[in-house]
């Protein structure tokens, strides 16, 4: 009745930003993404028939406000006539700052939570529950590229290459270690409802997907640059047109673009892509890496930067 499950965040190279059924969590739009190595969530889930309710650890402390979501993850992968349980969550790097927290903690939650009530549904079944308690954890059930595609009502999530396949290597700079001040559901709300690009946003991702789908078949470093940028800077331009508008980015989040643009043209093998946060994840080649990195650094307003290979996808480290 007790399971204990990790898994690695993922960075979207398309981005998912808007969703077409809120009722299921359904994104209005496909998304191809990479999965970490290094930065992890291990999330251990125990049953007992002796708890009234559910409680929810995380870093040791008791949150109340995450609550919901995980008892509402829960009810799915079990049913509501469940046993209640204990949640206890573990992180090594930021959470709620644009880190894609949500992805690698839903994704351990729905592996641990199968083992602990010994469902063993199938990895799509379980990509699909965790998709509904948010959107980008279906894609941390797989390790190096992975797509998700809207099918119809229902998600699909596709590997298309293994993480030691095409070994990328991510730098993420951080600039600021606080929670960011709009959560992505609501943000993607707002822009659906008020950005003038959202649409054209929708409609032109299959064409990015495309793109980065043959980029990746094709190990082709620069397409793949130059359509996650591209993508990455048409999301933000959908939020920042939102009204209100969403502004993730602080004054550091320039400066490392600026680092990064600096970098390729002298040659280096490097692009930026940034989430629902200020901070900037840096892509590049591996014979790259100390380079950039040092780059980051040394950039005005950085704190420090986390480094990744591309990994594996959620597994289950313990169960009894
Ligand atoms: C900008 O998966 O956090 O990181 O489904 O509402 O929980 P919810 O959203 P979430 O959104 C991720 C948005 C993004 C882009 C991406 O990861 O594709």
């Amino acid at each position: 009745m007790r399971a204990v499950a990790q898994a690695q965040p993922n960075i979207a190279l398309v981005k998912y930003w808007g969703k077409q059924n809120l009722a299921d969590n359904l994104p209005a739009v496909g998304s191809l993404s990479i999965t970490l190595d290094s930065l992890w969530t291990r999330m251990e889930v125990e049953f007992s028939s002796e708890l009234r309710n559910d409680r929810l650890l995380i870093g040791g402390h008791h949150d109340d406000e995450m609550l919901a979501r995980v008892s509402g993850c829960l009810d799915q992968v079990v049913g509501t006539d469940r046993d209640r349980a204990i949640i206890q969550s573990e992180t090594n790097f930021p959470i709620a700052a644009g880190l894609a927290s949500s992805a690698s903690a839903f994704a351990a939650l729905v592996m641990a939570a199968d083992a602990a009530c010994g469902k063993s549904h199938e990895l799509l079944s379980l990509a699909r529950m965790a998709g509904r308690a948010s959107g980008s954890a279906a894609r941390s059930f797989y390790g190096g590229f992975v797509e998700l595609r809207v099918d119809g009502r229902r998600i699909d999530t596709v590997q298309l290459l293994k993480d030691d396949e095409w070994p990328l290597h991510v730098v993420v700079a951080i600039t600021a270690e606080t929670a960011k001040p709009l959560g992505s559901t609501e943000a993607m709300i707002r822009s659906a409802e008020s950005s003038p690009f959202y649409s054209s946003w929708v409609e032109r991702q299959d064409e990015d997907l495309g793109a980065a789908r043959e980029a990746v078949g094709e190990r082709d470093f620069a397409k793949l640059a130059s359509v996650a940028e591209h993508n990455c800077l048409k999301m933000h331009s959908v939020m920042w047109t939102s009204r209100p508008s969403i502004v993730y980015w602080n004054r550091a989040t320039l400066s490392c673009m600026q680092t990064v643009r600096e970098l390729q043209n002298s040659g280096v093998p490097v692009f930026f892509t940034i989430d629902a946060g200020p901070q900037v994840k840096a892509v590049c080649l591996p014979a790259a890496a100390d380079q950039v990195a040092a780059a980051l650094q040394e950039t005005s307003g950085v704190s420090r930067v986390l480094q990744s290979n591309l990994g594996h996808g959620a597994r289950l480290v313990a169960s009894a």
